[in-house]
């Protein structure tokens, strides 16, 4: 079990901002890759990320949305990838390759919360295929671009404490559950970064995942109000309950992760706050990282099923 999961004392916290963790730090002539980069906090690590001079791409399910939210912003360019269909992501990693261009920074930020049961490619459960297996082709998958010095971000959730991986029944064929289903899908963004951050290092790449908090934004898209109020994030006269981030504090964490001096010489850990998370406390608060994520034998279990079931696998 790892045992770097302990605070580094960045002095940023919960209400630091995307731009501030950038401050001062020249990204002229890096690229980056953010999915979901034009939304939510996808949308606030674009505009940090650009602000200080990286060129990012956007990878989008809808173009003309995208292309709305981004309209105005330098150094950015949109393609097309939809991480439902692997078919799709060999097709967008193959535009990318083609081009020849390093890859400094990968921030896997697209993701879907709570959705309806929904089946994809061969009958896959949606959040697992999406959250997870399409990031995990894709990385796979471009694994050639990434430069020395590079980062793999997966953004992850405290929702990861919902469960986790259910080896027996990755895909909920005994009955679906769309929380459990979303928290292992964001369990396995965790162990993705865990394992992943072993053969990455060797070439001088490191991998890690994080909890952004908690930022009203489109994921709630599938919640109707009523289950809003059921899950604690609105009170009955559908107000905002807790403590809230706006998207620029959101992104933080995430841009914090794919930039940041003071995360040299760590990966295959996860982040909170803009800083290392601290070990999931016995007493059961959501807060901190679950044993069952960062538990090496369970994210190389999950690597190699992961690797089976995309027929992917750059190492
Ligand atoms: N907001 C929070 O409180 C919170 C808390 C913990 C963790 N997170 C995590 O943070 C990440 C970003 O969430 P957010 O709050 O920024 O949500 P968001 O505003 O809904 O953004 C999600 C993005 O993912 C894209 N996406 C969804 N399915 C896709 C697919 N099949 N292929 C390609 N792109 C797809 C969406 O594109 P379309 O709009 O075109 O569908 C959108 O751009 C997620 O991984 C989420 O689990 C968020």
């Amino acid at each position: 079990m790892t045992t770097a999961q302990h605070k580094i004392g960045s002095g940023f916290g919960a209400t630091t901002t995307a731009a501030e963790v950038v401050a001062g730090i020249d990204l002229t002539g890096k690229l980056a890759i953010v999915t979901g980069g034009y939304s939510g906090l996808g949308l606030e690590t674009t505009r940090a990320l650009t602000a200080a001079g990286a060129h990012v791409v956007v990878p989008a399910r809808r173009r003309a949305t995208a292309e709305e939210a981004l309209r105005g912003f330098e150094n950015v360019e949109i393609d097309e990838l939809d991480l439902s269909d692997l078919e799709s992501v060999r097709a967008f990693a193959e535009r990318f390759l083609a081009a020849g261009r390093g890859l400094d920074a990968f921030i896997g930020s697209a993701g879907i919360m709570a959705c309806p049961e929904t089946r994809v490619g061969p009958g896959w459960e949606a959040q697992f295929a999406t959250n997870h297996l399409g990031h995990f082709a894709l990385v796979n998958r471009l694994w050639a671009a990434f430069t020395p010095g590079a980062r793999v971000v997966s953004v992850s959730s405290r929702g990861h404490h919902y469960g986790p991986v259910r080896f027996d029944d990755p895909n909920f064929e005994d009955g679906y559950d769309k929380w459990l289903a979303y928290g292992q899908a964001k369990t396995a963004n965790v162990l993705f970064a865990v394992h992943l951050d072993k053969p990455a290092r060797e070439q001088h790449v490191r991998a890690f995942a994080l909890h952004p908090g908690r930022i009203m934004t489109d994921l709630v898209r599938h919640l109707d109000r009523e289950e809003l109020v059921a899950a604690g994030m609105l009170d009955a006269d559908g107000r905002v309950t807790g403590e809230v981030k706006t998207p620029e504090q959101g992104a933080a964490t995430q841009v914090w992760a794919a930039t940041s001096p003071q995360l040299d010489g760590l990966g295959g850990v996860y982040l909170e706050d803009c800083d290392v998370a601290e070990p999931a406390p016995a007493d059961g608060a959501r807060t901190g990282v679950k044993d069952y994520a960062i538990d090496p034998l369970q994210a190389e279990r999950l690597w190699t099923l992961s690797a089976e079931l995309t027929g992917v696998n750059a190492f």
